[in-house]
């Protein structure tokens, strides 16, 4: 890939905020982008000023939502360089997205490798304090100007970066979740399992009606039998049943979550059992109700590992460990993050660092 790189409106640049990040709210001075059209291909390779990009009102993406994108992140470490974690873990999925909403895929090494260069010429943007990372957004539009419903000729992929504090306003206190009894979000044969916005356009309706309620996500069931546990609007969930640990088996309507891969992986080597389950949301409200569930966390990027005080399911509450964070979340939210910012030793191979020079 022919990488260009743009020169700024020195006059025009933003100086990156040290504090009251927020989520997603502020973007840093540059973005890449490049643009796909059929027969050509990838081209016009660019990191350039931050901006808007000009569309016709026909784009495609604006009526049939063919689009994509994912999220990672990078971590300040102590020694004033730059982690990132799993970012060709990321790439991949990326590609499957695309592949599902019948969109080029991206050469991996090309993306991970715009990813690494955005973060060098802004590794401003990456905050320096605890708690704050910068949230990396890659995504794909398709750019048609046309009403047609087919998939698009022309693409822009781009990367922007968000520099960003905790997800929830709870941060690391327990979060309120609500279990949608009526309303499904992705069905199995459907785009559950892709990163695309339509997705989320999905889950908009009831998480806006349970905000007035207090709950702050949904947990989604299968859409066929309502009764299967898939996953929360921004993370995969997980149960602790005192040692163990169990998790919603990838039904093909959730996402393939890299967080939740980590989980699996490393929770055995910090003295837990791991199972990934069909789980039936009645078994698991008798579990609740019986204590033998002792935690229970979401897990994402964005969210990290987000402990669950409470579900909200049928009218009912059903309050989780004294709506107190767990001690398994709070170790796995240690050694996660210690990890991801290199204040722990990386056994897996997971960082890259970047070096700041
Ligand atoms: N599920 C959904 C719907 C998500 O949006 C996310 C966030 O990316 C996740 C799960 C967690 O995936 P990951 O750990 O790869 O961020
Ligand atoms: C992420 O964790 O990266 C997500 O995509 C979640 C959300 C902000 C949509």
């Amino acid at each position: 890939m022919e990488l260009n790189i743009l020169p700024l409106d020195e006059a025009a640049l933003k100086a990156p905020p040290v504090d009251d990040f927020g989520f997603g709210n502020l973007f840093s001075n540059r973005m890449f982008t490049q643009n796909y059209t059929a027969g050509i291909g990838w081209h016009d390779a660019r990191i350039g000023p931050y901006g808007p990009f000009e569309l016709m009102p026909s784009t495609a993406v604006f009526h049939y939502a063919q689009e994509i994108f994912e999220g990672t992140k990078a971590y300040r470490r102590a020694d004033g360089n730059i982690n990132l974690f799993r970012p060709w873990e990321n790439a991949r999925r990326f590609n499957v997205s695309a592949q599902r909403m019948v969109m080029p895929t991206v050469d991996e090494e090309d993306h991970v490798a715009a990813i690494i260069k955005l973060i060098e010429l802004e590794n401003e943007w990456v905050p320096n304090v605890p708690g704050a990372t910068l949230y990396i957004r890659p995504a794909m539009i398709a750019t048609d100007p046309a009403l047609g419903v087919h998939a698009s000729k022309t693409y822009i992929h781009f990367i922007i970066l968000s520099p960003v504090g905790a997800y929830f306003k709870e941060g690391f206190a327990p979060v309120p979740v609500y279990i949608s009894d009526e309303y499904r979000r992705a069905v199995k044969g459907g785009t559950g399992n892709a990163k695309t916005g339509g997705n989320y356009a999905a889950s908009l309706y009831v998480s806006e009606a349970v905000k007035a309620q207090g709950y702050s996500q949904v947990l989604w069931l299968d859409a066929i039998e309502g009764k299967y546990i898939e996953e929360v609007g921004a993370m995969n969930i997980c149960f602790v049943y005192g040692n163990q640990i169990i998790t919603p088996k990838l039904s093909g309507s959730i996402l393939d979550g890299i967080t939740r891969k980590s989980v699996l992986q490393m929770a055995p080597d910090l003295g837990y059992e791991i199972s990934e389950e069909t789980m039936n949301v009645n078994d698991m409200i008798a579990d609740l109700k019986a204590g033998k569930i002792t935690e229970v966390f979401g897990c994402g990027t964005a969210a990290v590992i987000a402990p669950v005080g409470k579900f909200g399911y049928k009218g009912e509450e059903y309050v989780i460990n004294n709506n107190q964070a767990g001690p398994v979340s709070a170790h796995l939210f240690d050694e996660l993050t210690g990890i991801q910012n290199g204040r722990l030793p990386d056994p897996y191979g997971w960082t890259y660092t970047i070096e700041v020079k």
